[in-house]
């Protein structure tokens, strides 16, 4: 989508906008340092962590990782999309965003947005009209769910038939072809098209802001499947959506804590009964999408599974998952419920307070790590005990460095029966997440690779590019990375002033945004100069590198091999 409004707009904007302002407006900073700061409005807490720097127009929280632009900070805390975003920012600063032809492509989502909508409103409206609704509400209410859970969730009910939202709502061509985007329509092998959902209870999936973006319908019957869903289309992805985040948000200001569970009918009915902070997954596993997100609403998240082996061995996906997000000020705790009893039933049966008891029983992330790992062994042995180590071992790898890592693999030295010391020369030390960039840096210097650490020092510090010189052959080295170095250099031979922020917001939607971002949160402990010096040595060494590389191909190709251009490059290159 970024693609859509020209790059330059946005370089503009972001040399116009100050984070600062933006930031400011909505969640007030106060002066630290060269920085600013505030207690995160992304995750609770009682001291700040939230900092946002007005060099690189970037913030960051140390707490829970949220970071970005100006961007990124409206899309995130005003829930708004990219080109809202942007246009909320263009207005802040009196720019009008170019309305070049292809800055309609979110018009097109804007449509399907709009359509599943009004079909969801058609469903509820059925569920209040349609002749055979009798038969849904007495189910709803069998499944013991209010009236006043039901509107809050939106179910409603797709009537029986083959063409029902195909009438009302495919009224021409492109109409049909809008309800088939929206993954509403099946068809057969005779290329015969009607209404995916067919009698069935309709439950609508909404994204964190509240549109509706899929649906899951259920048999009232044994019949299979169950729940029928909503096929991936440009706005549904089963994989990073989590039914109930929407309301769970709006219920609280802050989420204390948040609870995944299995099931839609698990979440509604928990909040019928007043728990009205639980998630679920559509169907799948949790995946680390889902766990950033719940990391952003949320300081603690509560995994409840069933206590049946399937329970069991999704609890422990989850927690191989959450592995590289351990640490931080966030919680993971992990409840089981008796064989038999998913969340619906228990609280349907023992209430509201029964439920949170459960809740509260919940086990550590730890202690559930080292139960499961303990449970395939015997521990009372030496053996057992060595092997515990050993099979911990692979997973201790994936836990960033930190006190939560210490304190795991003190735990295991405990369990284990031995020292840490022992335990140490066993278990791979990672390197250290100190700044390893403060060393100065030396060609055999192998932690960070120049060509790493030279997109890090010019996204930083974009003005630095001036110091660099000629760089025309870097490109040919197979080195990771080379491809973005040589663009960001020619961005800024070509765009001198972009910013960080505007450097970051050109990865967007790309391949390298991720891996930027990482960078752009490194800390250089180095001076401006020696950073520059670095820079320029860096790339120089890059260039003399590929130079000789190229040198070394010609001579090996021999002298009378070589075409008139390959001499003439020969003695150009001057070695
Ligand atoms: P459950 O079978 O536990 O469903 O599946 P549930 O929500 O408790 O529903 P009830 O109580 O039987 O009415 C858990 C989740 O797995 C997905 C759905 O997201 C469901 O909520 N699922 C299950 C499907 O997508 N398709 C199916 O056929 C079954
Ligand atoms: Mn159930």
């Amino acid at each position: 989508m970024a693609g859509h409004i020209p790059p330059q707009f946005i370089d503009d904007l972001l040399t116009r906008v100050d984070i600062v302002d933006i930031v400011d407006a909505r969640v007030p900073l106060k002066k630290a340092g060269k920085n600013l700061h505030a207690c995160c409005p992304f995750h609770n807490e009682k001291t700040p962590s939230f900092t946002v720097s007005p060099d690189k127009q970037f913030y960051h929280c140390f707490g829970c990782g949220a970071h970005g632009t100006a961007v990124s900070f409206l899309m995130e805390y005003d829930q708004m999309s990219f080109p809202e975003s942007i246009q909320e920012l263009a207005d802040s600063v009196g720019m009008t965003v170019p309305t070049t032809q292809s800055f309609s492509a979110s018009p097109a989502k804007k449509n399907l947005y709009d359509l599943m909508d009004r079909v969801s409103q058609y469903y509820i409206q059925q569920l209040q009209t349609h002749p055979q609704r009798a038969i849904f509400l007495d189910y709803l209410k069998q499944r013991g769910l209010s009236a006043q859970v039901v509107e809050k969730f939106g179910i409603g009910m797709a009537p029986d038939g083959w063409d029902n939202v195909l009438k009302v709502f495919g009224t021409d061509e492109y109409n049909r072809k809008q309800l088939n985007e929206a993954g509403l329509l099946s068809s057969n092998d005779k290329g015969r098209t009607y209404d995916r959902f067919r009698n069935r209870l309709m439950f609508p999936i909404r994204d964190r802001r509240g549109r509706v973006i899929g649906f899951g319908g259920r048999v009232l019957d044994d019949s299979t499947p169950k729940y029928l869903n909503s096929p991936e289309t440009p706005i549904f992805h089963k994989g990073s959506e989590l039914y109930g985040l929407f309301q769970a948000r709006k219920a609280h200001r802050k989420l204390d804590k948040v609870i995944i569970v299995e099931g839609y009918m698990d979440v509604i009915a928990l909040a019928d009964h007043g728990v009205t902070n639980a998630v679920a997954t559509l169907g799948t596993a949790t995946t680390p999408d889902h766990l950033r997100q719940l990391m952003r609403s949320s300081p603690e998240i509560i995994f409840c599974f069933d206590g049946d082996r399937a329970g069991r061995e999704a609890a422990w996906r989850a927690a191989e998952n959450a592995l590289p997000m351990l640490g931080g000020n966030h919680q993971l705790k992990f409840m089981f419920l008796a064989d038999g009893e998913d969340p619906d039933s228990v609280v349907q049966q023992y209430g509201q307070q029964g439920f949170n008891d459960l809740v509260a029983d919940a086990k550590n992330y730890s202690d559930f790590f080292f139960d499961t790992l303990e449970s395939q062994l015997d521990t009372s042995s030496m053996d057992g005990r060595a092997r515990l180590v050993e099979t911990a071992k692979p997973y201790l790898k994936h836990i960033p460095a930190g006190v939560y890592k210490d304190m795991l693999e003190q735990q295991l030295a405990e369990r284990a029966q031995t020292s840490l010391s022992v335990l140490a020369k066993h278990l791979d030390k990672s390197p250290t997440t100190k700044p390893t960039t403060t060393k100065k840096y030396k060609p055999s210097n192998n932690t960070i690779s120049p060509v790493r650490m030279a997109v890090t020092i010019l996204l930083q510090h974009p003005e630095l590019h001036t110091a660099v010189g000629v760089f025309d052959k870097i490109a040919t080295l197979e080195l990771p990375g080379i491809g973005i170095l040589v663009k960001m250099l020619e961005t800024l031979q070509q765009f001198p002033h972009l910013n960080t922020a505007a450097l970051l917001e050109r990865a967007r939607d790309t391949e390298h945004e991720a891996h930027l971002q990482k960078l752009a949160l490194q800390s250089l402990s180095l001076s401006s100069d020696e950073l520059k010096h670095e820079l320029a040595g860096m790339v120089q060494q890059l260039q003399q590198q590929a130079i000789e590389l190229r040198h070394a191909y010609l001579v090996q190709k021999g002298l009378r091999n070589l075409t008139v251009e390959e001499r003439q490059e020969i003695q150009l290159l001057n070695i």
